[in-house]
């Protein structure tokens, strides 16, 4: 890296506000609509987010609006994002800063961070974007972008390879003017998203190519280095689906379940058909599955199995009966919506209607 870092950050703001992306939450200083989109861009992209992003905000419009949801219909609203944690988090979050800091969002990093669903980088970038303040957002973009400009072959997601990435992005973003500093968070992202991508970076293009030490070691296309991918889990789940002329058979998951809390779904085990009968069902113990597909999750691959069952003594206890347009208004798991799409219409008694889009 040769020019210096007021040169590299002005390059790189010079190159933001020419060709940067118009996103919906880039017009605004508003903290809550920062939070809003920072939250929802954790893990999913930003083609699936600006099509929720604004009508999100039409139902929630503030802070207090958003501390008084119904945590269903936030779910709700939440659907097609995935990742539904995030949704129950910023309920949580709302809540405490109407009753902590009177409706408005902390304007630290540092008192941003205590609250719930508010790691390190949504911190920063909320605190640089909405107030300003010198603290570079370190996301799996703005990582890979300042790894290839120091030419950084350690991994850069933990230990020292982050470490001295870290320490380049804070000697670059105190280079940056007051007033612009969360253009350089959009930035470093911005270029990570569009130009110095993992595959294929169009480094022609970039305002960094004359200081970029990997492309002058010819390593970009292996900088940073990726963790190696470790095989996933195959496992295998049955679900059992009782219906009575147009009910069926549904649990909810427990709140302070890590995946899909609160969700409803078809009881269910971990296993073959044998493990069902923990659920407190009977199953008969012949018979083909109604259906069979694959569930991929981060570093798992299920193979669901859905059975024909009854109900038994303990099933009524955990679990309840639902009617299939009722069905459709609660949010279910990704599993269920999938077993209910698969399971042919006159197991159903009537197909379940188009449900929403859960995942
Ligand atoms: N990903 C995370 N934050 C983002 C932002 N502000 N703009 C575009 N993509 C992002």
């Amino acid at each position: 890296m040769t020019a210096s870092a007021r040169t590299l950050a002005s390059r790189l703001l010079e190159w933001y506000r020419r060709a940067r992306r118009d996103l919906p939450w880039r017009g605004t200083k508003d903290p809550y609509r920062i939070w809003v989109s920072e939250v929802m861009l954790q893990q999913t992209r930003v083609s699936a987010v600006v099509p929720r992003y604004e009508a999100f905000l039409e139902r929630y419009p503030s802070v207090e609006a958003l501390a008084a949801a119904d945590v269903e219909d936030l779910l709700a609203s939440w659907a097609g994002l995935g990742y539904y944690r995030r949704a129950r988090m910023l309920s949580d979050a709302a809540r405490r800063i109407v009753r902590e800091h009177g409706g408005s969002l902390p304007r630290s990093h540092g008192r941003l961070r205590e609250l719930p669903g508010i790691g390190d980088y949504t911190a920063s970038a909320v605190a640089s974007i909405a107030f300003d303040e010198p603290t570079p957002a370190l996301d799996g973009n703005a990582l890979r972008v300042l790894a290839r400009l120091a030419n950084e072959r350690r991994p850069v997601l933990a230990g020292a390879g982050r470490a001295a990435v870290r320490q380049l992005a804070e000697s670059l973003m105190a280079a940056v003017p007051k007033g612009s500093r969360g253009d350089f968070t959009q930035a470093l992202i911005e270029l990570g998203a569009t130009l110095c991508t993992p595959g294929a970076p169009r480094c022609g293009a970039c305002p960094w190519q004359a200081s970029c030490a990997a492309l002058s070691a010819g390593s970009v296309e292996t900088v940073p280095s990726r963790p190696a991918r470790r095989a996933p889990k195959r496992l295998h789940i049955c679900a059992g689906l009782a219906v009575a002329g147009q009910d069926i058979l549904l649990r909810q998951r427990p709140a302070d379940s890590g995946v899909m809390p609160g969700f409803w779904e078809l009881p269910q085990a971990l296993g073959g058909r044998g493990d069902l009968r923990e659920t407190g069902l009977a199953v008969p113990c012949d018979g083909r599955p109604l259906a069979t597909f694959r569930h991929a999750i981060t570093d798992s691959i299920f193979t669901v199995r859905v059975y024909e069952a009854r109900p038994g003594p303990s099933s009524a206890r955990a679990c309840q009966w639902v009617t299939l347009a009722a069905a459709r208004e609660l949010p279910l798991s990704t599993i269920t919506t999938k077993a209910l799409a698969r399971c042919p219409g006159g197991v159903l008694g009537a197909k379940l209607p188009a449900g929403r889009d859960q995942s």
